[in-house]
């Protein structure tokens, strides 16, 4: 069965009691039990609720592994993965990871006892170089946000494997449809389905799929105990987006190529970061481990003033945080994104204040450019 046809016909999308052919949303938070010596499947809604599980299913099915796990948000499904470590545990991760995951380990697993170790995705003797006796895992992020720097997957999972190391990748840019990172060796892919899997704009989650079951009862344990469980509507939501998901990602992604090349001909632009750019660092291995250079660009302008002048004036988008959603959406990720990052650290990665980040959405792509010429010619 190829990709479109799951989303749709998947073995979790009828309901077994009913026949509904829309996931019924099982408002509740516990369950009654007709046999006190005998309980049912369910007992208690953090513990597990049935529209909650159909979208772990369906997510476990799509990613390709065994478990799937549905989370408040996407920090809350990375908070929930990195908290299966221990103290005095050592976790290599990417140095351009998202703003609010560098916050996470920084500001709060730091004083747990859990050593993080920044590297550079794109180099791997970095990542061979920084493995330690206590080291337990690898955290990566590619395309990274939001320069679209390029970690190969295959490469950094072999070194995991030759230390024993268990790999985790968040798949939030790509999406199980354009990249599957756990056919080419991760163990874990954790997604902020607030963006493309919702692709709506409308609802705040994250997810988790582990490779195998002893990882996936690690993580149940962190999602039934620590407890930050997506709710039943909010599960029905992502479970409503996700039909569409390859639908929005050809045209959201076929836009952003676009643009990338629009924008990289124009002499008004610095520079446009987008992994399917002819020139882009690590181009060929984004498309030896993805189907596309997906639906996430980020350019630099001449000057801060500039960049702060077309954000200040481009229509029929909007101007936010997040990515992902029909409507095409920009960021000025350094107040937004990574605004948790000090501006000299920042800097040093790259994001300066000069640059923009896109994310396509799915108009008329000749609409997208016009409204960007108006505004970078101003
Ligand atoms: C790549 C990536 N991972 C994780 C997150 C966090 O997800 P959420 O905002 O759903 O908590 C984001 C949010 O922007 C993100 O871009």
């Amino acid at each position: 069965m190829k990709f479109g046809t799951k989303l749709i016909h998947n073995g979790f999308n009828i309901d077994k009691e009913t026949g509904a052919v829309s996931t019924p949303i099982y408002q509740t938070s516990t369950y009654h039990q007709f046999d006190i010596d005998n309980f049912g499947k369910y007992d208690y809604s953090r513990s597990g609720n049935p529209t909650r599980e159909v979208l772990e299913n369906t997510i476990a099915h799509l990613e390709g592994g065994e478990c799937g796990y549905a989370f408040s948000s996407g920090i809350a499904a990375i908070c929930s993965v990195i908290s299966i470590f221990s103290k005095g545990d050592h976790i290599l991760i990417g140095k351009d990871v998202y703003g609010g995951t560098y916050r996470a380990v920084t500001t709060i697993f730091n004083r747990f006892g859990i050593e993080f170790t920044f590297i550079n995705g794109e180099n791997l003797q970095d990542i061979k170089k920084k493995i330690k006796p206590n080291t337990k895992a690898i955290y990566l992020e590619t395309p990274s946000n939001p320069l679209l720097k390029i970690t190969d997957i295959k490469e950094a999972c072999k070194i995991g494997e030759e230390n024993n190391l268990i790999v985790i990748v968040d798949n939030t840019f790509m999406s199980p449809y354009f990249q599957k990172p756990l056919e080419l060796g991760a163990h874990i892919v954790v997604h902020s389905a607030t963006k493309f899997i919702g692709g709506h704009s409308d609802v705040v989650a994250g997810l988790v799929v582990t490779k195998n079951k002893e990882l996936g009862k690690r993580v149940y344990g962190v999602q039934n105990g620590f407890g930050a469980i997506l709710g039943p509507q909010d599960s029905w939501l992502i479970l409503r987006g996700l039909k569409t998901l390859k639908i929005r990602m050809d045209l959201c992604s076929s836009n952003a190529k676009a643009l990338a090349n629009w924008l990289n001909n124009r002499e008004d632009i610095e520079m446009v970061y987008y992994p399917d750019l002819d020139g882009h660092v690590g181009r060929e291995v984004h498309l030896s481990q993805s189907s596309s250079g997906g639906a996430v660009l980020s350019f630099k302008t001449s000057s801060e003033e500039k960049a702060l002048k077309f954000l200040r004036n481009i229509e029929n988008t909007s101007v936010g945080v997040s990515l992902g959603g029909v409507e095409t959406i920009i960021s000025y990720p350094a107040k937004m994104s990574h605004a948790a990052i000090p501006r000299e650290e920042r800097e040093k990665l790259g994001i300066g204040n000069n640059l923009i980040r896109v994310s396509l959405g799915i108009e008329d792509i000749d609409d997208i450019k016009e409204s960007f010429n108006k505004a970078l010619s101003l």
